[in-house]
């Protein structure tokens, strides 16, 4: 089978590891060039090396704009162009309503909404710049579709990240820019640890309980893995994706109809 990304060059935020660093191994598997940009410099760098020549890692703090644009410089100077963006980078939070703090709530919102917005608007700058389109695929989450009880912050950053996808594809397909989003249900990771940790404290749950609960309640019986991500974000980033326009795909082995 033909490579689906010959020749594109991407960029994927929160990449040195977990759901961003599968995506960039499938891309480069897929024939692209992968720019691995992420705040933990040193585990982009390793994680570049171990995906080979086709990927290098590049310092970005998504909270920054200043920081967003010099990474997107480097990239291109590397690179020549963007073809595909990958909005992945994002920080977990729970606490119940009472409990929730300014500081934490900024920190979060910071990551998970600045960082995309203004990832997509200084590389759709670059895109429109270069005149031959593009792809950005925002990752949402099945916590941006309802509201939890302990999830208040991170839900509505999610829910802002599909709204922004919508709006930045209704202003971006003129220039041929495709924007859309996948909401995952639970994927198993460094990520689900933390996540399991702060119901272990608010739930009263032994470390792992929360982690065996929600797998056992998907409908495909288990949690997801980044690999079953991965077949949505090369579909996404390549030209079969071409008329898909401020779509939000749910990739979740059917959590939210359940
Ligand atoms: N894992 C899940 O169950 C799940 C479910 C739904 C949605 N998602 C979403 O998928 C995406 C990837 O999730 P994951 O499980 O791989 O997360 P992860 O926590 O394993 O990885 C996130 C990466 O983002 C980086 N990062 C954090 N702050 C940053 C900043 N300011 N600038 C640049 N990079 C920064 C981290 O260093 C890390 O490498 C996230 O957007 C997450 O919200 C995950």
């Amino acid at each position: 089978m033909s490579q689906r990304l010959q020749g594109k060059n991407a960029i994927i935020t929160g990449a040195a590891r977990g759901i961003g660093f599968t995506f960039a191994k499938v891309y480069v598997g897929e024939g692209a060039r992968v720019a691995i940009c992420d705040i933990d410099f040193g585990r982009a760098e390793s994680a570049a090396r171990e995906i080979g020549d086709q990927a290098i890692a590049v310092k970005i703090d998504v909270t920054d704009t200043a920081s967003i644009e010099e990474a997107v410089i480097k990239v291109v100077e590397a690179f020549g162009s963007i073809d595909i963006l990958v909005n992945n980078a994002a920080l977990f939070t729970a606490a119940p309503l009472v409990e929730i703090t300014e500081t934490d709530y900024r920190r979060v919102f910071d990551v998970n909404v600045h960082g995309p917005l203004f990832t997509m608007q200084v590389v759709a700058k670059q895109m429109i710049a270069q005149a031959k389109g593009g792809k950005i695929i925002n990752m949402a989450s099945q916590a941006g579709r309802r509201g939890e009880a302990l999830v208040a912050v991170y839900c509505a950053t999610k829910a802002a990240v599909i709204s922004l996808t919508q709006s930045a594809a209704l202003n971006l397909i003129e220039y041929g820019i495709n924007v859309n989003a996948i909401a995952p249900g639970v994927v198993d990771g460094e990520h689900w640890d933390g996540v399991d940790a702060f119901f272990a404290k608010y739930e009263g749950k032994a470390p792992g309980q929360k982690k065996k609960e929600v797998g056992a309640a998907v409908p495909y019986g288990r949690m997801g893995t980044a690999e079953d991500l991965a077949g949505m974000a090369v579909f996404l980033a390549s030209r079969d994706s071409d008329y898909v326009v401020a779509q939000c795909y749910n990739v979740d082995g059917g959590q939210w109809m359940s």
